[in-house]
């Protein structure tokens, strides 16, 4: 019988509605199952099988730490997805690789540490003139954290608060606000093995007035995703995994898209590393994970 780490942390658990669906699933496939705090010193990763990253989610505030927590436990056993992944995705300088292969992303301007965060984004938007508002955001961040929209006669405001998270040891990243967001939403696609399993619609998170929503359940709902969509989040997952230079398919991944100005999809966040599955949304997808996760063990 295999047996499954799950990991998480303390805060997180109540909000990851992917563990209960995935428990029963590894449970109906005769695995054996323990969810895992990662930062629980009294556990002995070793004596797992595998150790799956489900919601560890306080690495935000601490990454050096996971990543080297993610690098011992690969010491030790197999680690899904594996430690290289978490140390490509958990930073969103990713975007600016899979832009350099080709995959279609949100226009991106990052400002890294010692550069002028009012002249950056004074040049974000002078070369995005068809746009109104500009977001900015760390390039370490989950569940909306810190993410903020301003309006274009707002951009020193939006530059006082890129100097705020700069001084606070964060990077950051400008983006045009991509408005067909406010009508058709963000596409999440789920993906086990490189093959599409489902998808769901997310309301847009960034209201014009700066309120910020976070992604609770009710502004999600099932949605099929599109041809042209799936083009997209498959060429991001194969444009990651080359550039890793990884052996085998991630196991899981989730592709965040949003349209641009002439509706084509394109990357807004590649989650690959400890991805909300949305597992609630898709009856069948805890099973086709279990099933996936039992193939790559070996039975
Ligand atoms: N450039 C953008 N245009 C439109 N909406 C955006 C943009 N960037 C972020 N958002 C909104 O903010 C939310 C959070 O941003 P995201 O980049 O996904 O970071 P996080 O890692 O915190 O989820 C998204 O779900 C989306 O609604
Ligand atoms: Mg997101």
């Amino acid at each position: 019988m295999k047996s499954i780490a799950l990991v998480t942390c303390a805060a997180s658990l109540p909000i990851d509605y992917d563990m209960p669906p995935l428990l029963d699933a590894l449970a109906t496939l005769g695995m054996q199952t323990q969810v895992c705090d990662w930062e629980d010193p009294s556990i002995d990763w070793a004596g797992f099988d595998a150790v799956l990253l489900r919601s560890p989610w306080n690495y935000i505030d601490q990454l050096p730490t996971f990543l080297r927590w993610c690098e011992r436990v690969e010491s030790m056993t197999t680690l899904l997805n594996p430690a290289v992944v978490a140390r490509f995705a958990l930073d969103k300088h990713y975007l600016a690789a899979l832009s350099s292969l080709g995959v279609p992303t949100v226009p991106t301007q990052f400002i890294e540490s010692g550069m002028d965060p009012h002249e950056a984004i004074r040049a974000l938007l002078a070369a995005h003139p068809e746009s109104g508002d500009v977001v900015v955001k760390p390039t370490i961040g989950a569940y909306s954290k810190n993410v903020q929209r301003f309006a274009r006669e707002q951009a020193h405001e939006a530059g006082d608060y890129a100097a705020s998270l700069l001084a606070n040891g964060s990077l950051v990243i400008v983006q045009p606000y991509l408005p067909l967001v406010d009508e058709v939403g963000e596409t999440n696609l789920t993906y086990f093995d490189n093959a599409y399993s489902h998808a769901i619609r997310k309301s847009a998170m960034l209201l014009a007035d700066g309120t910020v929503n976070v992604p609770t359940l009710d502004l999600r709902a099932a949605r099929e995703a599109d041809e042209a969509e799936r083009a997209v989040a498959e060429a991001a997952l194969r444009a990651a995994a080359q550039y890793m230079g990884l052996a085998r398919p991630l196991l899981y991944g989730r592709v965040d898209l949003i349209r641009d100005k002439q509706g084509r999809p394109v990357v807004l966040e590649l989650d690959i590393c400890e991805p909300s599955l949305n597992l609630p949304f898709a009856p069948g997808s805890a099973l086709r994970f279990a099933q996936v996760l039992a193939r790559r063990l070996g039975g």
